[in-house]
């Protein structure tokens, strides 16, 4: 049985020698920030199945009500707490600097804390989106959640938030469960999945969809070697679909494929 370190060592030259990699990440990445995940041992879902449940309600509870379910949602506090008050961790510095290097060309997240843009990933496509700003479900416009002041009204009873460009009610760029993933970001992620020789997946359980489907589509698109890093095996580990998996830290790991690449660089 092959040590962590040696498949590090091996995973670096690959990642060192890709033509096109890119990495896809979850909640497991951040957890090294202080921000729970969801399904790991000490997940939001798993300990609190009943959070899990009204999470699939949101959706419905914002399409039928919009003004009903902001009201609610600035009257209770955010499971994930206050996501401005996270930093980005060794895992995300560690990402940001494989690109810069020129090695990851582009991450994929389910995270919405922002946290990769927060270390200095220029390329993210944030695939659940964004906690920091609100979308349109008509036009798909995008705004800055500080451009509107939620609490001033919530007070002067004024909410839901309105689209500038098209007068609907605006949402969080959150994606909730079966709410449909915006069509740029599917575009732009499985252009991304299906171009990539290499796709490093840190920190999530993959048992998720869409998302969990990017990984088959770039195996058999383009034959991508999959680097899996992870607290616990997942279905991509178990189906043989990962070429290397590294249990552990995605933090550690990371940090020292960074350090074992920049040691072969002249
Ligand atoms: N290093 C590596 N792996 C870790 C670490 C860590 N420091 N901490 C936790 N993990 C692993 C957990 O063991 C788990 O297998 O990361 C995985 C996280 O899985 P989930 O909690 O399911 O998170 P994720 O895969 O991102 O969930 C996908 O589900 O609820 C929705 O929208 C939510 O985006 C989320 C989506």
């Amino acid at each position: 049985m092959e040590t962590n370190n040696e498949i590090i060592k091996k995973v670096s030259q690959v990642l060192a020698a890709a033509d096109y990699a890119i990495a896809l990440t979850g909640a497991g990445l951040s957890t090294e920030s202080g921000i729970r995940d969801f399904r790991g041992p000490k997940g939001i879902w798993k300990t609190d199945p009943e959070a899990e449940k009204k999470a699939y309600q949101s959706f419905d509870k914002f399409k039928r009500n919009p003004k009903k379910h902001w009201i609610e949602r600035l009257t209770t506090p955010d499971l994930l707490g206050d996501l401005s008050e996270y930093e980005p961790n060794r895992g995300h510095k560690a990402l940001a600097e494989l690109e810069s290097l020129g090695i990851v060309r582009t991450v994929i997240t389910q995270n919405i804390d922002n946290l990769h843009y927060k270390a200095g990933s220029k390329n993210v496509i944030e695939y659940h989106g964004n906690y920091s700003k609100l979308r349109c479900l008509n036009c798909a416009s995008q705004y800055e959640e500080s451009r509107f002041n939620l609490n001033e009204m919530l007070k002067e009873d004024l909410l839901p938030p309105i689209c500038p460009k098209c007068g609907q009610a605006l949402k969080q760029d959150i994606v909730f469960f079966n709410e449909p993933i915006p069509n740029a970001v599917i575009t732009k992620s499985m252009s991304e999945a299906g171009k990539c020789d290499v796709m490093l997946i840190c920190g999530t359980s993959a048992t998720v969809y869409p998302f969990a489907d990017l990984p088959f589509y770039a195996k058999q698109q383009g034959g991508a070697v999959i680097i899996e890093i992870n607290a616990e095996p997942t279905p991509l580990t178990r189906m043989g679909l990962s070429d290397y998996f590294i249990q552990g830290s995605a933090g550690e790991s990371l940090t020292k494929i960074v350090q074992e690449i920049k040691s072969t660089m002249i």
